[in-house]
């Protein structure tokens, strides 16, 4: 079997999910159900022996020491972060411990467990660290994609908490041998995104008849991957990454922010028209900047395609109609994430905001 971490949030439960229907390898979940961590979104592994869930922290050394002797899993693939830049400009800490000292924890625990492997269980363990590309900074217009070379740039607090852990990755790797693997992503979307990032929020905020908040002028450029595409590269690199290897996923989909709503817009126009018939676009809002807003992502995804074979399997014009459908289709998922606490920070990060 293998350990999840934060495979209750966005990503990770798309993972678990893609995983146990590829194949009947059982999954221990490990998650602190933060804000991000949702178990509805996991309903459909409720009665499945496969997946067993537990709730608590990468940092807790005890109850991972007790996990990993209790289930002897064969790999860790660690999805557990704060994730949000917005949050993180707000409050770093909790990404500082998480992000920094939650990784921390993990890899000690970890290399303890696999240093007391018998010598094949230890040859064929993985620990396979999910990253992002914002640890590589913001690109000008014109500038080559990340290429899995580029210098670390890390400008937010959340990018610079994950360059710290990618860091400490590669240290233990380097220094003790822990046989690990990094992928570094680019902007995912897709079926279980939390409303506060950009895709779900213009699509819960329009069917709502709230404004869609454009952050700047709107042209800051993101390289979109549909969430299912990213799990399949991670189980690719799991299967066939190099040990010690980063390697960058991205479906090679430089768009910029407006485009973006406006999509959101179009598809939601023909899918759930207004009753007043106009479009959604009337609700865009431009609101004030994001403080240190990066300008540009892009990813080489060459190394990746080249040397594992990968590839995505959705096209940008696939992938966002499947995901606005999908939030069509459940609105109580929506209602339910909608909690106090959201409508708190949507008031926190919004309010005063409007220009
Ligand atoms: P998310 O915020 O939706 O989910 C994070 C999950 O981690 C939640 O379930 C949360 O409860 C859990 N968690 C947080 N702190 C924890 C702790 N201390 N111990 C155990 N569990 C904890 O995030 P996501 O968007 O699914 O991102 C998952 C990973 O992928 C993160 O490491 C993120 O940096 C990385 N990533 C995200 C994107 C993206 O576009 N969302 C792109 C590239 C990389
Ligand atoms: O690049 C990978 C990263 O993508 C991941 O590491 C992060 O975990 C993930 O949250 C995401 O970070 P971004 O900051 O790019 O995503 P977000 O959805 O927050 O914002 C996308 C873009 O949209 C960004 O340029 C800011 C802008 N934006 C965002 C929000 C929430 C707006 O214009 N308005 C908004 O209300």
């Amino acid at each position: 079997m293998i350990l999840v971490t934060g495979g209750a949030g966005f990503i990770g439960a798309n993972f678990v999910l893609d995983w146990l229907a590829q194949n009947n390898e059982a999954v221990i979940n490990l998650d602190k159900l933060t804000y991000a961590g949702n178990l509805e979104n996991l309903v459909a592994l409720k009665d499945d022996p496969r997946h067993i869930f537990v709730q608590g922290d990468i940092g807790n050394t005890q109850l991972v020491e007790k996990l990993l002797a209790q289930h002897c899993p064969r790999a860790v693939v660690n999805f557990a972060a704060e994730s949000h830049v917005d949050r993180s400009i707000h409050g770093p800490e909790d990404f500082i411990q998480t992000n920094i000292v939650g990784t921390f924890h993990l890899l000690e625990t970890v290399r303890a467990y696999w240093s007391g492997l018998a010598e094949a269980e230890k040859a064929a363990f993985r620990f396979l660290h999910v990253s992002t590309d914002e640890v590589y900074g913001s690109l000008a217009q014109g500038e080559p994609a990340f290429s899995e070379t580029k210098r670390y740039e890390p400008n937010s607090p959340y990018s610079a908490s994950k360059a710290a852990s990618d860091h400490l990755v590669r240290a233990y790797h380097h220094t003790y041998g822990l046989p690990v693997l990094t992928t570094n992503c680019s902007n995912n979307y897709g079926p279980y995104h939390f409303p506060e990032k950009l895709i779900p929020l213009m699509i819960v905020n329009a069917l709502a008849g709230k404004p869609l908040p454009v952050y700047g002028d709107g042209q800051q450029i993101r390289d979109w991957l549909y969430v299912k595409d990213h799990c399949s590269a991670i189980r690719t690199v799991l299967a066939k990454g190099k040990l010690g290897e980063v390697y960058n996923i991205g479906g090679w989909n430089e768009k910029a922010n407006l485009d973006i709503v406006h999509t959101v817009c179009t598809l939601l126009d023909q899918l759930r028209p207004r009753t007043d018939k106009k479009s959604y676009r009337e609700q865009i809002a431009f609101v004030t900047d994001r403080p240190g807003h990066d300008r540009r992502y892009a990813i080489d995804a060459r190394k990746i395609e080249c040397e594992l074979g990968w590839k995505p399997a959705e096209t940008f014009e696939t992938g966002i109609r499947k995901t606005v459908q999908w939030y069509l289709d459940n609105r109580d998922w929506v209602s339910h994430v909608q909690s106090g606490d959201y409508r708190k920070w949507v008031e926190k990060n919004y309010a005063g905001r409007a220009r």
